[in-house]
């Protein structure tokens, strides 16, 4: 979306729906990334002060989502999960999926998502004008039974609300009607350390994931928080699952050249008036050590303090300006604000 009538950019009430409907599903693929051009100082300055105030909100508005930075992990996601539908599409029996697993916040639900558009977009590009569902994303319900995971995907697709004697299976065998006739041939199931196979309840919900592996001609995405710990490799059950798997990994970034070069892009995604270029890039050996290398804290201080930075003026992320941004309280307990002055000035 190129921003050229800032007017009503930030204004409008459109909000994101939730991905895990079709409708909100849809918006995000549609959503192409936001842009947004700076006036030049001499325009900014001749500003009268509603629209001015009309430009800020929308460069706000521009901040709080910034950009998904293409991170080793989203590429690596995207390929295998392209790799892997290209080659499930003659498969009959055994398709293989994958598994993203790893810390919380780490971005698997990030990578996963990207996986969908791309693999959705493309398909639009090749059926053009076809009223394919060609992705589905669900999470897995908490403590979930076979029926709260079915009624997730008839949620998704908007089905209308079954009768209550409904049981699992009948909710199961209509959604996967409704998926085969629209061509899915990607089902990304989120939240997936929702499932212990070391409970009874793990072992229905499991059984009743494969009722949809076995039935949907599609290749199964799972995301979860470290699943190989959670319980869901666990039992005969978890043994096959991982055995048909792929797994990669998200976690905590290393202080190198990759950090240094997402640092880079989300600075160079910024639209402040006063801020230097290549300072913040200056200050990434800092802010690894205020996230401890965790994107969603990394994302999190410099989109706060770019929208600090416009309200109170200065406009500019600087170092004193990220020291007063809480992050989170994971990131927080222990790492100093102040780092040693040696840290300064790594780039
Ligand atoms: N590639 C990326 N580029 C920019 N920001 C990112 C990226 N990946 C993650 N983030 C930031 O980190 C936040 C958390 O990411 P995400 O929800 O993907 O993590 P997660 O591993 O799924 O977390 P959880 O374990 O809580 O489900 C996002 O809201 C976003 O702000
Ligand atoms: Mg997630």
């Amino acid at each position: 979306m190129v921003v050229a009538d800032f007017g009503s950019f930030g204004f409008d009430d459109e909000r994101a729906l939730p991905a895990t409907t079709l409708d909100g599903w849809r918006q995000f693929v549609n959503d192409e990334p936001l842009e947004f051009t700076l006036l030049a100082d001499e325009k900014c300055k001749s500003l009268d002060e509603v629209t001015r105030a009309q430009y800020d909100e929308a460069r706000m508005t521009y901040h709080s989502e910034l950009i998904v930075v293409e991170t080793s992990a989203v590429r690596q996601v995207v390929r295998e999960g392209r790799l892997l539908t290209v080659m499930n599409k003659r498969e009959r029996s055994a398709r293989r999926g994958l598994i993203v697993s790893g810390q919380w916040a780490t971005g698997k639900s990030t990578a996963i998502k990207q996986l969908g558009r791309v693999h959705e977009l493309l398909v639009r590009q090749r059926f053009p004008g076809q009223d394919r569902i060609p992705v589905v994303y669900v999470t897995a319900p908490p403590k979930g039974s076979p029926k709260k995971l079915a009624t997730q995907f008839a949620h998704f697709l908007g089905m209308p609300p079954f009768k209550s004697r409904a049981n699992e299976m009948d909710i199961a065998i209509a959604v996967c009607e409704v998926l085969t006739e629209a061509r899915c041939d990607l089902v990304i199931l989120d939240e997936i350390h929702n499932v212990n196979m070391a409970t009874s309840q793990g072992e229905d919900l499991s059984d009743h994931m494969k009722y949809f592996t076995e039935h949907l001609p599609a290749t199964f995405i799972y995301a979860g928080i470290n699943v190989e710990s959670s319980g869901l490799f666990t039992g005969i059950r978890g043994q096959q699952l991982a055995a048909r798997c792929v797994m990669t990994k998200t976690g905590k970034f290393p202080y190198n050249e990759e950090w240094k070069s997402m640092v880079a892009t989300m600075e160079h995604a910024l639209r402040l008036h006063c801020h230097d270029p290549g300072s913040l890039l200056k200050q990434a050996r800092y802010l690894h050590k205020r996230t401890r290398g965790v994107i969603s804290s990394l994302s999190h201080i410099i989109r706060a303090s770019a929208i600090c930075a416009i309200v109170d003026g200065r406009e500019a992320v600087t170092r004193e300006l990220m020291d007063t941004i809480t992050v989170d309280h994971s990131s927080e307990s222990g790492s100093p604000k102040t780092p040693r002055p040696h840290d300064d000035g790594d780039a």
